[in-house]
């Protein structure tokens, strides 16, 4: 399997494999979404059903919660679960506060929602995440439909007073028409390149009328789990001040993908 395996994806591998050593017996678990959540997912389905653990997950995105059930782990909602003992999920940019940006998948309301209702959250990334500053990758921000040219005129002028590099926003399209998020609502794509006050542009952002949450993750990340291709991982962690290095054995993972349709 690790044959057939991109370098991109054995360290995504690699980081998920390393973040299930997070999750305890009973544990009610925060699943993300994305590339690099799925292999998480994948891990877990592993955990379950191969040691019998028994945890219940809360899923950020339709995808997540088909792919959960696929390999075997129970899904609930967060209504049900009320508060969640841990988070996995990738991030599409981390600085060295571990302060993110998120919702490259389009997923980021429910992330967030998920993230901030639980004691934990772990991120699983490769190097390529790595950023000084936020702001090279576009800052996704959910809009409702309604009036949403207004949103993104009201965004691209309030951009312009802030101390970003850039101020245009894009609406994010699937094919011809707008992409949806799992709420119905709209993307808009905010090209900045640098973002240095994460904090006041988040709250700025969230004032704007039909804006629903942005795609900036800050304060909630407690530890980075970094994949490499060569199957070693770095643990950083926070609130500990801690970094651990380790190699992953790459064992055979076509288990993994027992009855898994992509
Ligand atoms: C989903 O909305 C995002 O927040 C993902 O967590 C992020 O885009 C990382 O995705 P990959 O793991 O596919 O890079």
């Amino acid at each position: 399997m690790t044959a057939e395996l991109s370098p991109i994806d054995i360290a995504k591998f690699v980081a998920a494999k390393r973040a299930v050593d997070y999750v305890e017996d009973g544990m009610r678990l925060g699943l993300g979404s994305g590339s690099t959540a799925a292999w998480m997912v994948r891990c877990l389905g592993e955990l379950v059903r191969d040691q019998g653990i028994k945890v219940t997950g809360v899923a950020t995105s339709t995808r997540t919660a088909e792919l959960a059930r696929q390999v075997g782990v129970p899904i609930s909602t967060l209504d049900e679960v009320k508060w969640l003992d841990l988070t996995i999920d990738g991030a599409d940019e981390y600085d060295p506060n571990l302060n993110l940006i998120k919702g490259g998948g389009g997923a980021l309301l429910h992330e967030k929602i998920v993230a901030t209702a639980s004691d934990q959250m772990v991120v699983i990334a490769d190097v390529t995440k790595q950023v000084e500053t936020l702001g090279a990758f576009p800052l996704p921000v959910e809009v409702i439909p309604f009036g949403w040219q207004t949103s993104k005129a009201l965004i691209e002028e309030m951009l312009g007073n802030l101390d970003v590099l850039g101020n245009t926003a894009s609406l994010r399209l699937d094919h011809d028409k707008p992409f949806r998020t799992d709420e119905g609502n709209f993307i808009l794509d905010l090209h900045l390149r640098h973002i240095p006050n994460a904090q006041q542009l988040s709250l700025v952002l969230n004032q704007v009328p039909g804006v629903v949450e942005n795609g900036l993750f800050l304060d909630i990340c407690d530890v980075v789990v970094i994949g490499n291709a060569d199957g070693s991982v770095e643990t950083r962690d926070i609130n500990n001040g801690t970094v651990e290095r380790e190699q992953i054995d790459i064992v055979d993972t076509d288990n993994l993908f027992v009855d898994v349709s992509e």
